[in-house]
C-alpha cells in the first residue's frame, strides 16, 4: 500500500495558504483487494519542531481532516507527514508541505498606490520601482493585489504564470491577494513593474456596457519579501517612492479587447498617489488561479465569400490568440473574434453583441510574440486584418480558465455522444474563468446563479470544483441580504433585485453538491446561514397558503413549450409552480444540512416546513385526481424528481409526462430548469428506455441536434442555430452556455452508473443502465478517495463489465440483468456473461421520413409487392419530407400496418448485414 496525493485544502504543497485550520487529505493506493485504512497519524512541524501531532487515530477518515495544532504563523513553511495503517497489516507514509500567506489583509505593510492620469486615458498604468539586492538570496515571495487586474514583471520577466489576478470577488467586501515565488528573478539591480488593467473593477461590464462598477481608478498593493542566506530580510513595498507611467498596452477591456503598441515608449514618469482601500477586505486566494491550460494550433485559413481572411481553430473556446510575427515598424494587425460562420460561410460576430472583442498589435520591426494580458474572448474563428500573407503557424489559440483538476472521463460507442461530452467539457472550461459565467463571449460573462446551479452536478464530475465554488459561494453569502435574498448574478453588478427561484437556490443546492461530491462539511458550515437565509427569505414572501406566489420569476427559462410565435422566454410551466418546487427542494436540503451539522432543532424545523410546502404544493398545483396544473414536461418532472407529488398522484403524472413526450414525437421541450432533471426523472421511474430515446434524438430539439450542426460547445438555446442554418435572432444567442450540458450528470450516473451512497463516495454504487443505441461506455471519476471506474460492453450476446473501486471505500455493484447487487471492497473487477439484449439501434422508426425509407431499395421492393398502387399515388412526392407518423396522421389504418412491416423488415436487413 502506498499513500498518494497528499493534499492541503485540495492543493499540493500550497504556497500562500490563508486558512487558519487547513485540512489534509490523502489517497491509499494498493494492489490488494478490500483495503481499508484502520488508523492514521498526522505530524505538522515548523523548522523541525512539532506544532501538531494528531496522535494515532483509529479511523478510516482520509479526507479533509482538520489541523488542530498551535496557531499558524504567517509566511511560514510547515512540513506535513501522514502515516497510515491498513487492514492488511501495511503501513505507509507521505510527506508534503504548505506555506502560509499573510493570514490577515492587515498584515500588509505596503500602501495602496494609484495615479492621477486624466479620466479619458485608456492606457494601462505601469507602476515601477528600482531596487538593489546586495546579499545572497535564500527565498523571495511577492504578495500582491490590485483594484483592477494586474501583472508583475521583474527585470522584464513575468512573475508567475497566472492571469486575471486578483480574480473577481465582491470587492465591496472581499478582494484576494496572490502569493508568488520569485526566488530566481532578482539580480543585483532590479526593475519591478506592475501593470494594471481595468478588469472587472473599473472596466466596461454588464449588458449595459458601462464602466466603473467598483471604482474609477485602478490601484495596486504589493510587497516583495526577500530572505537572505544570512537570515536577515528586507521588504520592498508599494509606497510613495514608486513611479507611474503608461506602457505598451494602450487600452484593454475584457469585452472590447486589447491594443498593444510595441513601438510606444513613454519616458514620462510621474509620482504615484496614495489610495485608501480597507485592508480588512483583503483575503488570500481561495480558488485555483486562471492559467493558459492548453494551446491549440490554427486549423484552416478560409477566405470568406465577403473576402474576410478567417482562421478556424476547430474549437469554440475562451482565451486569446498568440501571434508570432516579424512585422514592419508601425504595422497594425487586427484580430476580430467570432464563435461561428453564418450559413454562407461569412464571419458572424453577432453572438458577441456589444462586446466587440478586437485585439490590435502594432509591430516594431523585430521578431515578436504578441499576447494580450487583460482581456479574453469566446471564439472559434478569428478574422485577421493588416497582413498580406497569413501563415497559420504564426497563430495559436491560448485556452484560459481556472485551472481545476479534471476528474471525469466518458467515452461510448456513439461518436455523437462523445462529441456531446466534449462539448460539455469545453463549455465548462470556457465558463469557469474565476467565476462561473453564463457565457464567455458577449456583453455579459456574469456569474448567473441559475446557470451555475443547474450545471454544478455535472461540473463536479468533470473537474474538482470544490475551491472554485467555495470562493464563489463566499461571495454569494457576502452579497445576500434579508431584504432582497440572493442576487441573480454573483458578484452582483446588476443592483438590487428580489431573489428568483432556481437562480437564488444556488445558495442551497451548490453547497450540497460540494458536500455530496467531496464530503466537505466545512462548505456546509460556512454557507449554513446563507442556505437558511435563502429559505427564510422565501418563507417571508409566502402568502397565507404557505406558497411563494408573487414577484419576478425566470420560470423554466428558454423552455420551448410556449405557444407558437411567443417571444416570452420563461417557458409554459406555471412560474410559481417552479418557484414552489424549488422552495420545497431547498428547504429539504437545508433540513438535511442541519442534521449533518448536528443542528437537530433546525433539522426538524426545516423538515416540518418542507412537509408543509409539499402539502400546499399538492393542493395548489395538482388536482384531486392527479392532474398537474401545468401538464408540461418540466411541471411533471419537478413534481416527480423533487418527490413533491403525493404517492397517489405519481402514476398519473408520469403518464402525463409520457404523453407529453409522445406528443412531441419523443422530443424534449424543457428549459434551463427542467432539463437537468428530465432524463433522471424518466430513468428513476421505469422509463429509462424513453430517456435513452430522448437522449439519442438527432433532430431538433435535442442535444445531438446541436452536435450534428457542428457544435463544439453547448448552446444557450436548443434553437441557437435553426435547421435551415439561420441563427436565432432574439438578441440572446450564445454558442457557449453550459446550462444544457447538465445532461452530463445523467451520463455519469445512469449510463456509466457511478453514484455516491455516502458523501465523498466513501460508499459507492455502480449501476450502469443500458440504452438502445449505445453498445459500450467507459467512464471514470477521480474521487477524493481515488479513481472510480465503470466500463461496460454489450455486444454479440455478451455483457462485459469492468469496475475499479478505490482503496478505503466500499461499493455495491449492480450488474446489468443480474438480480442482486454485489457488495465489494476496493479493487478491480471484471465480469463477463451471456445476454439476449441487443443494443444496436434500429435505423428506421416511425419518425423516419418517407424519403429515408424509400432511399432503401428493399423498401421499394416490399411496397411494390404489397401496395403497388401506393407507388403511383400523386401525393407521394409531396409527402417525401414528412415522417411516417406525420403521414399516418392523415392516412387509413391499413397503411400503418404496411409501414410497420416495411420498417421492421428494413431494420432486420440492416442487422443481418
Ligand atoms: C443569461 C442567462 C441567465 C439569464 C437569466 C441571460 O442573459 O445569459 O444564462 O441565466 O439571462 O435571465
Amino acid at each position: 500500500m502506498e499513500l498518494k496525493d497528499l493534499r492541503v485544502e485540495y492543493r499540493e504543497n500550497p504556497l500562500g495558504l490563508d486558512i487558519k485550520k487547513p485540512r489534509f487529505s490523502w489517497k491509499l493506493v494498493s494492489e490488494e483487494k478490500n483495503v481499508m485504512q484502520t488508523a492514521y497519524r498526522i505530524f505538522v512541524t515548523k523548522e523541525g519542531k512539532t506544532v501538531w501531532d494528531s496522535g494515532e487515530q483509529d479511523s478510516s477518515s482520509s479526507v479533509l481532516i482538520e489541523y488542530n495544532g498551535l496557531e499558524l504563523d504567517p509566511r511560514t513553511l510547515y512540513q506535513v507527514q501522514v502515516e497510515v495503517w491498513d487492514n492488511k497489516g501495511n503501513w505507509a507514509i507521505a510527506k508534503g508541505t504548505f506555506e502560509t500567506g499573510l493570514l490577515k489583509g492587515t498584515n500588509f505593510s505596503a500602501d495602496w498606490i494609484t495615479h492621477d492620469f486624466p479620466a479619458d486615458e485608456t492606457a494601462c498604468p505601469v507602476f515601477t520601482k528600482e531596487f538593489k539586492v546586495k546579499k545572497e538570496i535564500e527565498k523571495v515571495r511577492i504578495y500582491a493585489t490590485a483594484l483592477g487586474v494586474y501583472e508583475i514583471t521583474i527585470n522584464g520577466k513575468k512573475v508567475g504564470d497566472t492571469y486575471f489576478a486578483p480574480g473577481w470577488t465582491n470587492y465591496h467586501q472581499r478582494i484576494q491577494y496572490q502569493t508568488y515565488q520569485a526566488d530566481e528573478l532578482l539580480q543585483e539591480k532590479n526593475t519591478m513593474e506592475i501593470t494594471v488593467g481595468n478588469g472587472w473593477y473599473k472596466g466596461i461590464f454588464g449588458f449595459t456596457c458601462t464602466p466603473n462598477h467598483y471604482g474609477d481608478r485602478v490601484s495596486v498593493l504589493a510587497e516583495v519579501h526577500i530572505t537572505y542566506v544570512d537570515g536577515t530580510m528586507e521588504i520592498v513595498k508599494t509606497d510613495e517612492s514608486w513611479n507611474v507611467t503608461t506602457g505598451k498596452i494602450r487600452s484593454s477591456e475584457i469585452y472590447m479587447g486589447e491594443t498593444i503598441d510595441s513601438c510606444y515608449k513613454n519616458e514620462n514618469f510621474s509620482s504615484v498617489l496614495p489610495m485608501s482601500f480597507d485592508k480588512e477586505r483583503i483575503i488570500g486566494q481561495e480558488s485555483e488561479p486562471v492559467r493558459i491550460t492548453t494551446k491549440l494550433p490554427a486549423k484552416e485559413l478560409i477566405v470568406t465569400p465577403k473576402g474576410e481572411k478567417v482562421i478556424d481553430f476547430g474549437q469554440n473556446l475562451t482565451g486569446f490568440v498568440e501571434l508570432k510575427i516579424t512585422g514592419k515598424i508601425g504595422q497594425i494587425i487586427t484580430i476580430r473574434h467570432a464563435e461561428v460562420l453564418d450559413k454562407d460561410g461569412n464571419f458572424y460576430p453577432e453572438t458577441l453583441r456589444q462586446a466587440i472583442s478586437i485585439d490590435q498589435f502594432v509591430c516594431n520591426g523585430e521578431e515578436q510574440t504578441f499576447l494580450p494580458h487583460f482581456t479574453f474572448h469566446g471564439f472559434r474563428y478569428i478574422a485577421v486584418e493588416g497582413l498580406e500573407e497569413i501563415n497559420l503557424e504564426n497563430f495559436t489559440a491560448c485556452v484560459l480558465h481556472t485551472q481545476m483538476e479534471e476528474t471525469g472521463t466518458f467515452t461510448s460507442s456513439n461518436p455523437l455522444v462523445n462529441q456531446l461530452y466534449s462539448n460539455i467539457l469545453w463549455s465548462q472550461r470556457g465558463n469557469f474563468l474565476d467565476i462561473p459565467t453564463d457565457c464567455p463571449q458577449r456583453d455579459e460573462r456574469l456569474g448567473w446563479t441559475g446557470d451555475a446551479q443547474v450545471f454544478a452536478g455535472t461540473a463536479a464530475f468533470n473537474m474538482n470544483v470544490a475551491s472554485f465554488f467555495t470562493k464563489w459561494l463566499h461571495d454569494l453569502a457576502s452579497e445576500q441580504t434579508e431584504e432582497f435574498g440572493v442576487p441573480h448574478v454573483i458578484p452582483n453588478i446588476l443592483g438590487n433585485q428580489d431573489g428568483a427561484a432556481a437562480w437564488s437556490d444556488a445558495a442551497v443546492i451548490i453547497p450540497w453538491v460540494i458536500y455530496q461530491t467531496y464530503g466537505d462539511v466545512r462548505v456546509l458550515e460556512e454557507q449554513y446561514e446563507s442556505m437558511k437565509g435563502w429559505v427564510d427569505y422565501i418563507s417571508a414572501h409566502c402568502g397565507t397558503n404557505g406558497l411563494w406566489q408573487k414577484g419576478f420569476q425566470y420560470g423554466d427559462w428558454l423552455g420551448l413549450d410556449k405557444e407558437e410565435g411567443s417571444t416570452e422566454r420563461t417557458g409554459a410551466t406555471d412560474k410559481y409552480l417552479v418557484a414552489n418546487a424549488f422552495y420545497a427542494y431547498s428547504t429539504n436540503l437545508v433540513s438535511k444540512a442541519a442534521y449533518v451539522l448536528d443542528e437537530h432543532e433546525d433539522g426538524q424545523k426545516y423538515d416540518q416546513l418542507y412537509q408543509k410546502i409539499k402539502k400546499a404544493f399538492n393542493e395548489e398545483y395538482i388536482t384531486a385526481s392527479g392532474r398537474m396544473v401545468s401538464e408540461t414536461q418540466t411541471g411533471c418532472v419537478l413534481a416527480l424528481y423533487f418527490d413533491l407529488a403525493d404517492v397517489k398522484y405519481r402514476e398519473r403524472i408520469l403518464k402525463t409526462l409520457e404523453i407529453n413526450i409522445a406528443n412531441h414525437k419523443n422530443h424534449l421541450t424543457t428549459g434551463f430548469v427542467g432539463t437537468p432533471y428530465l432524463l433522471p426523472a424518466l430513468s428513476e421511474n421505469n422509463l429509462h428506455d424513453l430517456a435513452g430515446t430522448l437522449f439519442l434524438k438527432e433532430d431538433y430539439p435535442s442535444w445531438l441536434y446541436a452536435v450534428k450542426k457542428g457544435a463544439t460547445t453547448i448552446w444557450e438555446r436548443w434553437n441557437s442555430i435553426l435547421p435551415n442554418g439561420d441563427f436565432d435572432t432574439s438578441g440572446m444567442n450564445s454558442l457557449n452556455h453550459y446550462a444544457y450540458g447538465s445532461i452530463g450528470e445523467w451520463m455519469y450516473r445512469k449510463l456509466a452508473g457511478i453514484n455516491q451512497l455516502e458523501p465523498g463516495y466513501k460508499k459507492i454504487s455502480i449501476k450502469p443502465q443500458f440504452i438502445k443505441g449505445i453498445t459500450s461506455v467507459e467512464a471514470s471519476f477521480n474521487s477524493v478517495y481515488g479513481e472510480i471506474k465503470s466500463a461496460w460492453i454489450c455486444r454479440n450476446q455478451k455483457i462485459l463489465v469492468d469496475v475499479v473501486i478505490p482503496a478505503n471505500t466500499t461499493a455495491l455493484l449492480y450488474l446489468p440483468e443480474k438480480e442482486n447487487p454485489l457488495e465489494v471492497g476496493s479493487g478491480s473487477y471484471h465480469f463477463e456473461y451471456e445476454t439476449e439484449t441487443n443494443l444496436e439501434r434500429a435505423r428506421f422508426s416511425m419518425d423516419s421520413t418517407l424519403k429515408e425509407i424509400l432511399d432503401e431499395p428493399v423498401a421499394l421492393q416490399i411496397l411494390n409487392q404489397y401496395a403497388p398502387e401506393m407507388m403511383n399515388h400523386p401525393m407521394i412526392e409531396f409527402a417525401y419530407q414528412l415522417s411516417i407518423s406525420e403521414i399516418l396522421a392523415t392516412a387509413p389504418g391499413e397503411t400503418e400496418t404496411l409501414f410497420k412491416m416495411v420498417i421492421d423488415s428494413l431494420n432486420r436487413t440492416v442487422i443481418t448485414i
